[in-house]
């Protein structure tokens, strides 16, 4: 089974996702922690990220290794745990840069591709620790691009008040006026970049809208579980 869920930031996507695939005891692959690390890998290796052959390049022969149990999801690059330094602002304001590069996008939906093959398909059965029982993806393009014939393909949205007050709940801790203001710039220049390169603010044919706005934590896993559980019901 392979679960595919899209959204733009702050609409809850990566620890619902995460969650959902711990319920139904998949695998979980956070694609932008893919585009994350390579944006870490390229600054570590002193890539200009405006050269866009240069960070291709760099990101073609990048060690990269995620770890996809939804209990402890790892990134590591080059033997390195970045799961800490993908999170920073540096990191977060770079990292369009390098996921509007299509040939960084073709070389990291080919890994993420065959992530899902591998997760999915019986063969695989006992040879990881999901037992080929499936998996959660989730990104900007999965439900489109990366995985679009994934069994259940769910985007997830909020409106733009309810996501900025997330992101800064989880970035300064507090959702008061000010804090609010000073992630905005951040959240909402980040999605009209990334928007350029994937359309994930309105559902494709196929895909069914989850709407979090007025949903607490719990009631959005329920929501997202109730539509797989539907579109599994129909198969
Ligand atoms: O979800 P996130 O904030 O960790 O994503 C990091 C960046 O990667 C963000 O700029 C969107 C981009 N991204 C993408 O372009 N395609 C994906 N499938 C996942 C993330």
């Amino acid at each position: 089974m392979v679960v595919a869920i899209d959204g733009p930031s702050g609409s809850g996507k990566s620890s619902v996702s995460r969650a959902v695939a711990r319920r139904l005891g998949t695998a979980y692959l956070d694609t932008g922690a893919m585009y994350r690390a390579a944006t870490w890998w390229c600054l570590e290796e002193q890539v200009d990220l405006a050269d866009q052959a240069a960070v291709a390049a760099a990101v073609d022969v990048m060690p990269l290794v995620m770890g996809i149990d939804p209990a402890a999801p790892t990134v590591h690059v080059d033997g390195t745990d970045v799961g800490e330094a993908i999170r920073t602002t540096e990191i977060s304001t770079a990292v369009s840069a390098v996921a509007t590069n299509l040939a960084v996008r073709a070389e990291l939906r080919r890994l993420q591709r065959a992530i899902i093959a591998a997760e999915s398909s019986v063969e695989s059965a006992g040879t990881s620790f999901s037992g080929g029982r499936g998996i959660v993806a989730e990104g900007r393009d999965i439900t489109t691009v990366v995985a679009p014939d994934a069994d259940a393909r769910i985007l997830l949205t909020a409106s733009e008040e309810a996501r900025l007050a997330r992101r800064s709940l989880e970035v300064h801790g507090a959702a008061d006026a000010a804090a609010v203001e000073a992630t905005k710039d951040q959240v909402l220049r980040r999605d009209r970049d990334d928007s350029t390169v994937s359309q994930f603010h309105v559902a494709a044919d196929g895909v069914v809208t989850v709407d979090s706005s007025d949903l607490d934590f719990e009631q959005t896993i329920q929501a997202v579980l109730d539509v797989v559980e539907q579109v599994l019901a129909t198969a």
